[in-house]
């Protein structure tokens, strides 16, 4: 019985032990020099690449790289519903709405279609732009 508690135990500190090296982890994550982060503006270390610094620039996204990252889970697979891109069969009778009308649901959202898709991180414009490379490739 002794030996099992004391087994109890160890695995215990074993456990905290490992709790508080990924909480140190965090820390050093959290206080790493200002130098490492990338600052808007300025170039990216590594990883982020061209795609991050135009977003921090300010500049837009083409609608390509939005529908990449933002629409194609749904809009490439037809999850939930969705017109697929490239399916002109699904996507003439909304190009009959007109490109303005879609690019407003788009970002109000319409149906089980998110407003702005979901993204967070995604302008009006942008928005707008992924509407127009998913037309322009669906006809
Ligand atoms: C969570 C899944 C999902 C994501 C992510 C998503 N959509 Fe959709 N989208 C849908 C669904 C579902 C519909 C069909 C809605 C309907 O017709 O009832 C739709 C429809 C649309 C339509 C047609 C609207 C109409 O009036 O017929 C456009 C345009 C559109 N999406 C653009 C986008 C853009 C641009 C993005 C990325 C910024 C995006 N979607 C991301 C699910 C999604």
């Amino acid at each position: 019985m002794k030996r099992l508690l004391l087994a109890v135990v160890i695995a215990a500190a074993c456990v905290g032990m490992a709790v508080a090296a990924s909480m140190e982890d965090q820390i050093k994550e959290r206080i790493k020099p200002v130098g490492e982060v990338c600052v808007a503006g300025q170039e990216c270390g590594s990883g982020g690449g061209a795609a991050a610094s135009a977003e921090a620039a300010g500049e837009p996204r083409s609608g390509e790289a939005v529908y990449s990252s933002a629409c194609t889970a749904c809009h490439s697979t037809g999850a939930a519903g969705a017109p697929v891109v490239g399916q002109a069969d699904a996507w003439a009778p909304r190009i009959e709405k007109g490109q303005e009308t879609l690019i407003e649901h788009a970002i109000n959202g319409f149906n089980a279609m998110p407003a702005m898709g979901a993204c967070g991180s995604c302008s009006e414009e942008e928005v707008a732009s992924a509407v127009k490379y998913m037309i322009e490739n669906s006809q």
